[in-house]
């Protein structure tokens, strides 16, 4: 089982300034909770409860007001910083000693997943022994992102970083689970020819050893990467025509906990006190009342 999670929440929003210019990018709003809380509810329903979050230099501040420690949430929340955006693998260098021995999932701080089963599927490949395996989605428009081709067996034959020729439209999303191998792998990767150490280098060393597999989601799942305003603005647009329709939140980090019993009603009211007189407090206090 893996138990230790990596949410990689640098980056320079550049697509974004001005707008990230005194803000990191995970710490606006989609729709009505910071960008953080959905990747970070990812690793909770995955069953992940010692959890390291990378942010910039300078803006550990920043998230340690909205997520100080975990003891809030029953679990262990670690901040590590990294100097300069190089490169995803780059979480592996940083995480070494967080990561330890064991096994270990990552997930981009900018991802958000929403579907049926999703719950299912996370604690399924979490069950990763050895080698390293991506999580798949078509996209329309495959050239932003890292692709997979693969074959029927659902074997991956090739991957590539941002495509100019058409291989195929399963993009490679930001949700990945890695052995050990991973810090050893990434401590030998070389910068590509944009200056950054490139996740498909990582994942073809596994590949070329036979050792990397594939997830799908498929159509009833929803994946979507906010990489820039128009990207914030569309997820917003989801997570409130579900929440509005369905009076359920999405990625509602207490609720998670509460339901996992990691913590208990004393925590609920307390976070209630911390969020104070809001419409995230309000459905709380529903919660707790109905339970
Ligand atoms: O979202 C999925 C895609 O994420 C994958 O399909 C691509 O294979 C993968 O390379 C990545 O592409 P992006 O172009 O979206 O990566 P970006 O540089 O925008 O970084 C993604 C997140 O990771 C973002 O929230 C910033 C953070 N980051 C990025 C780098 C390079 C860091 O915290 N540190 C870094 O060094």
């Amino acid at each position: 089982m893996i138990k230790k999670g990596i949410i990689l929440a640098g980056g320079k929003g550049t697509r974004m300034s001005p707008i990230t210019k005194a803000v990191n990018k995970q710490l606006l709003p989609i729709y009505d909770k910071p960008l953080i809380f959905y990747p970070l509810s990812i690793l909770m329903l995955a069953n992940i409860k010692d959890i390291l979050i990378i942010v910039n230099k300078g803006q550990l501040n920043q998230y340690k007001k909205i997520i100080p420690n975990g003891n809030n949430l029953g679990i262990k929340i670690n901040y590590l910083e990294q100097d300069k955006p190089r490169g995803l693998p780059d979480a592996f260098v940083i995480g070494e000693t967080f990561i330890g021995k064991e096994n270990v999932a990552m997930i981009l701080g900018d991802n958000f997943f929403y579907g049926q089963n999703l719950t299912k599927k996370l604690l399924e490949n979490t069950r990763l022994k050895k080698g390293a395996r991506v999580v798949l989605h078509k996209v329309p428009k495959p050239e932003l992102f890292g692709v997979a081709k693969i074959n029927k067996q659902n074997k991956i034959i090739s991957i590539k970083e941002k495509p100019k020729r058409y291989i195929s439209d399963l993009a490679i999303t930001g949700l990945y689970f890695f052995d050990n191998q991973v810090i050893k792998f990434a401590k030998n990767l070389k910068p590509s020819k944009r200056g950054e150490v490139e996740i498909v280098d990582l994942l073809n060393r596994y590949k070329s050893k036979k050792q990397l597999t594939a997830d799908l989601i498929g159509r009833g799942g929803a994946w979507l990467d906010t990489g820039s305003i128009e990207d914030f603005y569309k997820t917003s647009a989801f997570v409130s025509a579900i929440e509005n329709r369905q009076g359920f939140k999405i990625a509602c980090l207490e609720e998670i906990a509460f339901n996992s019993k990691w913590i208990n009603k004393k925590h609920i009211k307390k976070a209630i006190n911390f969020y104070g007189n809001c419409d995230y407090s309000k459905y709380l206090k529903k919660l707790i009342n109905k339970s």
